[in-house]
């Protein structure tokens, strides 16, 4: 048996963090949405698990058990060989990790396989919505999903090159108990009413993440001085951020702008739904 699966980035359009768990982890309200961009997987059945990474950003992703995608067909039961090609860069908050164990869990349920239950949450609080890998309102730490409707929203995604350790960001909030998003997400008619409704929320971990590292607060910065933006933000819990655009075009255009200022910082046009 072959297969192949798509693992799009994962972007946070908003992000509130409303509480915390007596475990330690927080309550998030966030809505989810994913990128026409993503690492690839080729699975290749066998009768022992092994994994090969290439890609532009392959370096430092470990091709052992300590790679969720690795963990993720383990707690599937499932063997073979699997070759992650990894587009996204890690520890980025674009979901990557996430994102490719939930390709992983998904090619095995297509391929008949059973995932036990709450194997995506116990692999991460990202998984669950990364498995759904469609726009979503996300609560809880991760495991409450509502379906949303979006327009498409054409984006830039840029990365300063830096990690910034999720725990890490989360430990510098200076306020646990924010309040949600509004109950309800109106329904949108283009890029612009959206990112006007969008303007009104906010990503929580953006303060910390802009105090602990510098470059997220440039690269908003570069974000905000590009032609025609709508919104900039960061996603998760960085360092990539994003901006929103009234088309593609004007999205190619930004990227064209900050490659040129900044050919050191990843940068790519996208859409997110
Ligand atoms: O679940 P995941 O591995 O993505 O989380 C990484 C770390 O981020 C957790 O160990 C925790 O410190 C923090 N986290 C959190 N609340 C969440 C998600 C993550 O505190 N909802």
């Amino acid at each position: 048996m072959k297969a192949k699966a798509f693992a799009p980035a994962k972007i946070n359009l908003t992000l509130h963090v409303t509480g915390q768990r007596v475990d330690g982890y927080h309550l998030l309200d966030s809505l989810v949405v994913f990128a026409d961009l993503g690492d690839t997987l080729h699975f290749t059945a066998g009768e022992a698990l092994s994994i090969s990474v290439t890609g532009e950003h392959a370096a430092g992703v470990p091709s052992d058990s300590r790679n969720l995608v690795w963990k993720a067909a383990e707690a599937a039961g499932w063997t073979g060989h699997i070759d992650l090609n990894k587009v996204l860069p890690h520890g980025g908050g674009i979901g990557g990790g996430s994102s490719d164990a939930a390709a992983t869990l998904r090619m095995i349920e297509d391929e008949g396989g059973a995932i036990p239950p709450g194997t995506a949450l116990r692999l991460g609080a990202d998984v669950p919505v990364c498995t759904s890998a469609s726009p979503n309102r996300m609560r809880g730490i991760g495991e409450r999903l509502d379906p949303v409707t979006l327009p498409h929203l054409p984006a830039l995604l840029v990365n300063p090159g830096v990690e910034v350790p999720t725990p890490a960001i989360f430990a510098a909030l200076q306020c646990r108990e924010n309040p949600p998003m509004a109950e309800e997400i109106p329904v949108f008619e283009a890029p612009q009413d959206c990112a006007e409704w969008l303007g009104k929320q906010r990503n929580d971990l953006e303060s910390p993440a802009t105090s602990l590292a510098p470059d997220v607060a440039q690269v908003l910065d570069a974000l905000k001085d590009t032609k025609k933006t709508l919104l900039s933000r960061m996603s998760g819990s960085g360092s990539t951020c994003f901006a929103l655009y009234p088309t593609m075009k004007a999205a190619h255009f930004a990227a064209y702008e900050i490659g040129a200022a900044h050919p050191d910082w990843w940068c790519r046009a996208v859409q997110l739904n």
